[in-house]
């Protein structure tokens, strides 16, 4: 779908916000859809062909039957005009009745929630689990000693990262971002970090020094990534951490305008100008889902000993 217009269109029937709503209680069955909303079967299928095709629901088959679900990962559009239209219509006489009716459902089949999420909690929103908290709860038992962040920009990864390090040293070649970067280290009286102003090809810092090294969505800046990482290899210690976040190798004319200098890279390309390393892991993670939908890219590997 491509308009805003037919989002809204989309969203205008009283009957498909109500799905909407009893779907973002829970996944629920056709059966289970026309219990809580009253409406035939006929209709209650037609709208949810309709939600599923416009990208705001999946289901899965449950034996002879198929679960919906509203997608967590809802396209920019939808998700804007599903934001703005939820709030204003959760407090409908009508949504309030199916509520009232999902909560009889619910006391009725007896079942518990984590009974019923049972094979598809992967897929399932469950409170506390997000991407922030898994990322916060992995850094903190993570051990980066002496850490070097490369291409660090204004600093915005620092109070992320220096819980995890013993000391972090930020290295970006641009005036503003370093300026920016030493601002917010005052003012946070962030003590184990520092700034260098210099490109990554060129590192002033000592050779086997370092218990890690990080590019976190910098290498495609740099003009020769390959000397780059090199240089990043030569600063740490035997046994150190390389860990590179970047890109997967496209086609999107859409990175010029970050000011990125190469369209992402293959993990052959990172494995060959790491090779030597220990423990070389690379994997793409998962599409974004804002267009043009960039992959995140992971490399990780230890410096030979
Ligand atoms: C998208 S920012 C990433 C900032 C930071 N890592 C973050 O995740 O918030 C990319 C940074 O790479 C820096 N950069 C560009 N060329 C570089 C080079 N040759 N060596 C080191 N850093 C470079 C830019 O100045 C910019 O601050």
């Amino acid at each position: 779908m491509e308009h805003i217009t037919d989002h809204l269109r989309l969203l205008g029937d009283e009957n498909r916000l109500r799905i909407l709503h009893a779907l973002a209680q829970e996944p629920l069955t056709v059966a289970e859809l026309q219990e809580v909303l009253n409406l035939s079967q006929s209709s209650v299928s037609s709208h949810l062909g309709k939600l599923k095709r416009s990208g705001y629901l999946h289901d899965l088959a449950e034996g002879s039957a198929h679960r919906y679900r509203l997608r967590d990962d809802l396209a920019t559009e939808a998700a804007a005009c599903w934001q703005a239209v939820r709030p204003l219509s959760l407090e409908h006489a009508a949504v309030r009745e199916d509520r009232l009716r999902l909560e009889a459902l619910r006391s009725q089949r007896g079942s518990s929630w984590v009974e019923r999420v049972a094979g598809h909690l992967h897929r399932e929103y469950a409170p506390g689990r997000t991407w922030e908290a898994l990322g916060h709860s992995f850094l903190a038992a993570l051990d980066l000693g002496d850490c070097v962040d490369i291409g660090a920009g204004d600093g915005a990864m620092i109070e992320l990262l220096l819980g995890s390090c013993t000391s972090l040293t930020c290295v970006d070649p641009s005036p503003a971002m370093v300026s920016a970067g030493n601002q917010r280290i005052q003012e946070h009286g962030w003590a184990g970090a520092s700034y260098c102003t210099a490109l990554a090809e060129d590192l002033p810092l000592k050779s086997k020094h370092y218990d890690s090294v990080l590019f976190l969505q910098s290498l495609q800046y740099m003009q020769n990534p390959q000397k780059a990482l090199k240089q990043a290899l030569r600063i740490l210690k035997p046994g150190g951490l390389l860990l590179c976040l970047t890109l997967e190798a496209h086609r999107f004319s859409d990175s010029d305008r970050y000011g990125h200098r190469h369209q992402g890279f293959t993990c052959q390309q990172l494995r060959s100008w790491t090779s030597g390393c220990q423990f070389q892991r690379c994997f793409a993670l998962a599409a974004e889902n804002r267009p043009p939908r960039f992959t995140p890219l992971l490399l990780t590997a230890r410096k030979d000993s």
